[in-house]
């Protein structure tokens, strides 16, 4: 089952939605359920100013997403990159083991926005 931490994220998701001057966009997918994330970065002097998201997946996903950006919010993106997968169930109160892997994507989305952001 869900934590109510994690419903909340859920079902109130906090940061959603695109960004018009985003300064990095970082997407990526889950080849197994189809599922697609997208982050979206504000950065100033190195520092992750906003961050939201795009997500089209599973309460795990949604959950994981608006948290990794709440998470970023005030960060260098050397801090920001070393926030872990755990970090995030962790933030939600656990997730069901069955839907652990849903949290990769909102860290690999981020390690793809950096990753443009340096090109
Ligand atoms: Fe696709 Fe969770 S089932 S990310």
């Amino acid at each position: 089952m869900y934590s109510k931490k994690a419903m909340s994220y859920f079902k109130k998701p906090v940061n959603i939605g695109g960004m018009d001057d985003a300064d990095a966009i970082g997407e990526v997918g889950n080849l197994v359920c189809g599922d697609v994330m997208k982050i979206y970065l504000k950065i100033k002097d190195n520092v992750i100013t906003k961050a939201t998201f795009e997500t089209f997946g599973c309460v795990s996903a949604i959950a994981s997403s608006s948290m990794l950006t709440e998470m970023v919010k005030g960060k260098t993106i050397e801090e920001a990159l070393k926030i872990t997968k755990q970090d995030v169930i962790d933030a939600l109160d656990g997730l069901p083991a069955i839907k652990i892997h849903c949290s990769v994507l909102a860290t690999e989305a981020l390690a793809k926005a950096v990753e443009n952001y340096r090109k």
